[in-house]
């Protein structure tokens, strides 16, 4: 079987999804720019791994040749959080947006097409949308756009790859990681927020990795072209009227 590659690899959700997949056996390739955290990880997992980053489109060559011919699953746990209004976003904060979230996931694919393609059976991708895609939220302009480009990419690749490929993605809504360690640093807020959810806490990453590991196996063969909402019914439930 090939490899399964993760982009963010060391971040709160990739780094939970790469253990819980390493614990079910599979051969790993990790990326991620931090050199410390990204060789700790790739030793503790037996993985090979490829150090840069995803707004420099070389990088993505250099992933696929270290990730060999045959890649079974790629899973793109790459992101940025960056809220403020319209009225204060740089066009180059809403380029960045865009380069990190969905052109990103876009030439890990390109660059790893062939090898997916080797897979003995149906490769499997996972990409990172977001609930602030198909519902609106203030502050959420910049990336709501980049994520909802990650949403249309989902799409149009589960189409265009099938029958080799399955493509789906998950969009969480508020989940604690690294990425959202400051914004959550206020408890009142962090627990106003949890119970804007009908499950009343705000996501982990081992409920997004739960998914992706899921997602990316062959248990979910017949799974492709969906975005699934990993969100305490934050998306379709409404629960204070
Ligand atoms: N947490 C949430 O509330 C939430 C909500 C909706 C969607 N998501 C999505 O879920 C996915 C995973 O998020 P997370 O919360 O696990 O984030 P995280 O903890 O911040 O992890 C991000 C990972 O991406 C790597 N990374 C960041 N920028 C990079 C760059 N320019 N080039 C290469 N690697 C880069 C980071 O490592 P280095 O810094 O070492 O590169 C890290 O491994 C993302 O797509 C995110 O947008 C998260």
């Amino acid at each position: 079987m090939g490899k399964m590659v993760i982009f963010g690899a060391t971040g709160g959700i990739g780094s939970t999804t790469a253990r819980k997949l390493f614990e079910q056996g599979y051969d790993l390739h990790l990326t991620a720019r931090d050199k410390v955290k990204l060789t700790a990880l790739a030793d503790e997992l037996g993985a090979s791994f490829t150090r840069g980053d995803v707004e420099v489109p070389e990088f993505f060559r250099r992933v696929a040749d270290d990730a060999g011919d045959e890649v079974s699953g790629l899973v793109y746990a790459v992101g940025t959080l960056n809220l403020k209004s319209i009225a204060r976003l740089t066009p180059e904060e809403m380029q960045r947006d865009f380069r990190v979230n969905a052109l990103g996931a876009a030439l890990a694919v390109q660059s790893l097409l062939p090898a997916l393609k080797n897979a003995q059976n149906p490769a499997s991708i996972v990409l990172f949308s977001s609930v602030a895609v198909l519902q609106g939220f203030k502050m959420h302009t910049s990336i709501s756009m980049a994520k909802g480009a990650v949403h249309g990419l989902t799409m149009a690749l589960a189409a265009e790859l099938s029958p080799k490929v399955r493509v789906n993605a998950i969009a969480p809504s508020l989940t604690q990681t690294p990425m959202t360690a400051g914004m959550l640093s206020n408890e009142k807020m962090t627990e106003a927020i949890a119970k804007m959810h009908a499950v009343p806490r705000l996501g982990n990453a081992e409920d997004m990795a739960a998914l992706a590991a899921f997602l990316i196996s062959e248990k979910s063969g017949w799974i492709t072209g969906q975005v699934f909402g990993v969100d305490g019914g934050r998306s379709t439930l409404r629960i204070n009227s």
